[in-house]
């Protein structure tokens, strides 16, 4: 594949996509618009509509209600071998019997567009170069590791040139070492091909380094859809603010009670003193999730901070940092500290909630009130 017959990639609409199977609901009108050339990964728990939303658009699945448009052209009812996409599986299903030579071949000698023998040979050097498996051109494969049966697997899709990728977990198979390299691969190969790649995956982590822009489903509905650094700061709601980030969000169900200038966070026995000034007394009366990430709850004293005394019940190493977890009136808080403090389970430590790093929620919907100390319009 070279610079000038890499097409740039197409863009994609679905408009009001609908898909129900008898006695599920798998997609609840999902609307959604991809850039050319963008990254976009569909993000959520197991059963939450990412495949079939990639099944819809590769035309395997036809839509109860909806039409999907890519390149500006409406596809929805044509079939997958015209709409211009490759998808990789995530049992990406390698033929067995043909060297890695073959299985890259095979689309161009399927596709029934009667390319010439060099003209195959070309292409398929050209994406073997690209991808770094030139030299596995004569092995099968199960003679190749599973990182490179996961390239060959992204090769066959390349060399039909598809304006549009689909990639269903396609990591999900490798180990995490190698899912690591693998990430950093696609994401290097991307920025160099600028094909548009919509990426289904349940790992956050993966969506947050990979993607220009994720989609947040739950139940066949979309919760988010926005960059990642827009979702992780601003998560739309609970379930969006629990879902991103490597480990959970710190949540207490409570109320705020306002007295005079001060407020306090009130869930259960726990008080919380807010910082003076913010937006809190604005909230009392309801019923609230006050959340923290992990990062926002220190050891020590921090000014604009909501202090309290806890007990350390667990800590773990993570090289760069300590994870430790400490217990105050019935809740839990996870915090950070750094890697060379002494922390010894079972002492008291002063804690910070820092105040800019609170987030509110309404308890009921789930809906976010405040993002990072600053109440939403
Ligand atoms: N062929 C089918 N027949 C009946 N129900 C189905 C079928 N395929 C999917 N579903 C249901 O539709 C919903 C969405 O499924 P889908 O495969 O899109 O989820 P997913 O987000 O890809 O999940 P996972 O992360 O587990 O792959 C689920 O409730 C699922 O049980
Ligand atoms: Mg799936």
């Amino acid at each position: 594949m070279t610079a000038q017959d890499t097409p740039s990639g197409a863009g994609i609409e679905l408009r009001g996509i609908a898909k129900r199977y008898a006695e599920s609901v798998a997609l609840a009108g999902l609307d959604l618009r991809i850039e050319p050339g963008e990254f976009v990964s569909l993000l959520g728990p197991s059963g939450s509509g990412k495949t079939t939303t990639l099944h819809i658009l590769a035309g395997l699945l036809a839509p109860d209600a909806g039409r999907i448009l890519i390149g500006g052209r409406d596809v929805t009812d044509v079939s997958p071998d015209q709409r211009g996409i490759a998808m990789v599986f995530q049992n990406y299903a390698l033929y067995p019997h043909m060297t890695v030579e073959r299985n890259l071949a095979f689309p161009l000698r399927a596709s029934g567009r009667n390319l010439g023998t060099a003209e195959i040979s070309r292409r398929v050097a050209a994406v073997a170069e690209t991808l770094g498996i030139g030299h596995l051109l004569e092995r099968y494969p199960r003679e190749i590791s599973g990182g490179q049966q996961q390239r060959v697997a992204l090769g066959r899709a390349m060399v039909r040139d598809p304006g549009v990728f689909l990639l269903d977990e396609p990591l999900s198979n490798l180990d995490a070492r190698l899912r690591l390299r693998m990430r950093h691969d696609l994401k290097a190969l991307h920025l160099r091909l600028r094909s548009t790649i919509v990426y289904v995956t349940h790992d956050q982590s993966e969506a947050m380094s990979l993607s220009d822009r994720i989609a947040i489903y739950q139940s066949g509905l979309l919760q988010q859809y926005a960059t990642p650094m827009e979702i992780y700061r601003r998560p739309a709601n609970l379930f969006v603010a629990n879902f991103m980030g490597d480990r959970e969000m710190n949540i207490f169900e409570g109320e705020v009670i306002a007295d005079g200038a001060h407020q306090t966070f009130r869930a259960g026995t726990l008080r919380l003193a807010f910082p003076d000034g913010g937006p809190w007394a604005g909230f009392a009366g309801r019923k609230l999730a006050l959340g923290v990430r992990p990062e926002g709850v220190l050891l020590g004293a921090r000014p604009d901070a909501v202090a309290c005394q806890a007990r350390l019940r667990l800590v773990e190493h993570a090289g760069a940092e300590q994870i430790f977890f400490a217990e105050t009136d019935g809740a839990e808080f996870c915090g950070k500290a750094g890697p060379d403090l002494p922390l010894r389970p079972g002492e008291m430590v002063p804690l910070s909630l820092l105040g800019a790093e609170l987030y509110l929620f309404d308890a009921a919907s789930g809906q976010a009130l405040v993002h990072g100390g600053v109440p939403l319009p």
